[in-house]
């Protein structure tokens, strides 16, 4: 039995500009989550998937303690979340986000003083910060690029240095928004292997994607969000092979057999 590491219990949260402009523009929504009760497990290989807006980034903002619910409870290990200064330090040591944006993560001189940021923090010793740091730049393919500082490289290689600070940290709850996007074939089939060692030695991962077909490939549960609430939680292969699933979920409409006329109208929904 894998023991429940996060658990949300009927978890609602609005922004305070979503307050706001909701009041002023009926196309914002009030809630960026509403009600929302899950929980994760131990060993998870969770792809958390819904739309632009659906909540994602907010749901994994709210698991690592940066964002504060506004109603319902977050329990850690079976306790509400400590909110404490020292609380948070202790819960992020073992609960990894990468943002969506790595530019929101990386801020060091160098590659390397940036992944070994997380490590120095833990109180770990210099060797032990040392290797970490350079296993989680070989495993992000970036052993090469320590040197240089984070700005010069790609989006996807700055992607790739976001993750490798968050993998250098060990937690044991990793959170991933969007991890693939921008990403290389190749380097996205490395983090896959990654990733996939990490659940086997009992870390749990919540990736947020849009790619399916990396979900239904690497997930053993998709969780699927529709306009801040919780619409599906289940077996991902299944779930993500059944067109009827994917469409009810809003995941995927039905791709018209011939190209639409432009008369007959486009845009994003
Ligand atoms: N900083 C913010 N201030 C106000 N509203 C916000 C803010 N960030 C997000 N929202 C709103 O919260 C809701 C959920 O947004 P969120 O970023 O969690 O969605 P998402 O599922 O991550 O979308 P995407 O696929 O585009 O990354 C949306 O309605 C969005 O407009
Ligand atoms: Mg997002």
């Amino acid at each position: 039995m894998h023991s429940e590491l996060l658990s949300f219990q009927a978890v609602g949260y609005a922004y305070p500009d979503g307050r706001r402009l909701s009041e002023r523009f009926p196309a914002m929504r009030r809630e960026a989550l509403n009600d929302l009760t899950v929980s994760v497990k131990e060993g998870s290989a969770i792809a958390l998937l819904g739309g632009n807006g659906a909540g994602k980034s907010t749901f994994l903002q709210l698991c690592n303690g940066l964002l504060v619910p506004d109603s319902g409870v977050i329990l850690w290990e079976g306790l509400p979340m400590d909110r404490s200064r020292a609380g948070l330090a202790r819960l992020r040591s073992q609960v990894g986000l990468l943002f969506q944006d790595p530019d929101d993560q990386l801020f060091a001189g160098t590659l390397f003083q940036d992944v070994a940021f997380g490590p120095l923090n833990q109180g770990l010793s210099k060797d032990q910060v040392r290797r970490r740091t350079e296993r989680a730049l070989s495993l992000c393919g970036l052993s090469e690029f320590s040197d240089l500082p984070p700005h010069v490289l790609s989006h996807g290689m700055r992607k790739r240095a976001a993750l490798a600070g968050v993998l250098a940290m060990q937690p044991r709850l990793l959170l991933l928004d969007e991890p693939t996007a921008g990403l290389d074939p190749v380097s996205e089939d490395s983090l896959m292997e990654v990733l996939r060692t990490l659940v086997a030695e009992g870390t749990a991962v919540v990736l947020s994607t849009h790619d399916l077909e990396f979900a239904q490939c690497w997930a053993k549960e998709a969780m699927v969000l529709s306009h801040g609430r919780l619409v599906a939680f289940g077996d991902a292969k299944r779930s993500l092979s059944d067109d009827d699933f994917l469409v009810s979920c809003g995941l995927r409409r039905p791709r018209p057999l011939r190209a639409p006329s432009p008369a007959a109208g486009s845009g994003f929904v």
